[in-house]
């Protein structure tokens, strides 16, 4: 391989280097190293208060990083202004969803494309995402407040999708939803990256569901990165098993699991 200054088709399209975020004393992310390659879906697996929504909205602008470095599409994009990444192609469903309440289901959808100027396009998506999410289409018109949490998570999902972006990423879909529901939106978030080639970044406290969804994880603690594989290679591991994956310890609650402390081999 040769070297060259500029980005080559098998470069990633993000990466984090060394990425350390805080708020105030309380360092939440430190030196968090990670990429995503284009037309993968990659996640960062961990527990309650780990770090994964600060590294969401490190990337996406909403927090500026003490230290590291964060390259979109070959570009450096540390700390610019949110509005800026957008542009460069990033959308972020946040952690619990944040739909426009008071707009109808379509309205959601036309703001997610507003920076778009290929109408045929948007209005191609538009089918594309009422074709994954068949009720979105049929409450097309309602407000989006009057939608049940999993419909408002099929519905923030979809707003990110109308963008046309080159990477979403996806903070903890599963959060306060049922397993059924869970299962049913991770697989359609895996067609829509299969059929589309869309590149997401999903973070998640789920492991089952995340290791099944993804091509790459990377697993958190504190702040960390403590490890990271193919998700077929993490699903195999037994740290793993026993303490995400819960398969050694029936019985046992899942919030229990979450809390316990774990030495990393
Ligand atoms: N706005 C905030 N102010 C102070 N501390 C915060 C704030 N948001 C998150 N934290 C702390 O940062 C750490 C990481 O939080 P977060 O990124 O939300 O974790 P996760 O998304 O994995 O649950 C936690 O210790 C949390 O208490
Ligand atoms: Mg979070």
């Amino acid at each position: 391989m040769t070297m060259t200054a500029h980005p080559t088709p098998q470069a990633p399209v993000l990466r984090l280097l060394n990425v350390e975020s805080a708020y105030g004393p309380i360092k939440a992310i430190r030196g968090v190293s990670l990429q995503v390659r284009k037309g993968e879906i990659a996640t960062v697996l961990g527990s309650n208060g780990a770090g994964k929504t600060t590294i969401l909205k490190t990337i996406s602008g909403i927090i500026d990083p003490r230290k590291g470095a964060i390259e979109f599409q070959g570009e450096d994009i540390t700390a610019r202004d949110p509005a800026a990444i957008v542009q460069r192609g990033l959308s972020h469903v946040p952690e619990g969803r944040e739909v426009f309440a008071l707009l109808s289901v379509r309205d959601n959808l036309l703001m997610g494309a507003y920076t778009r100027k290929d109408r045929d396009g948007v209005a191609r998506d538009m089918e594309a995402v009422f074709h994954y999410f068949p009720i979105l289409k049929e409450r097309a018109a309602q407000h989006a407040g009057l939608l049940s949490g999993g419909q408002q998570q099929m519905l923030a999902i979809s707003r990110a999708i109308m963008a046309a972006p080159a990477l979403i990423l996806l903070d903890e879909p599963s959060l306060g939803l049922s397993p059924k529901l869970t299962k049913e939106i991770f697989e359609i978030v895996v067609r829509i990256n299969r059929e589309r080639g869309t590149t997401i970044l999903l973070v998640e406290q789920n492991a089952n569901m995340a290791l099944n969804a993804a091509d790459y994880g990377y697993v958190l603690e504190n702040g960390r990165i403590v490890m990271e594989d193919r998700c077929d290679r993490l699903r195999e591991k037994d740290d793993i098993k026993e303490f995400y994956l819960g398969m050694k310890e029936t019985g046992v609650r899942g919030e229990r699991r979450w809390k316990k402390k774990k030495t990393w081999r």
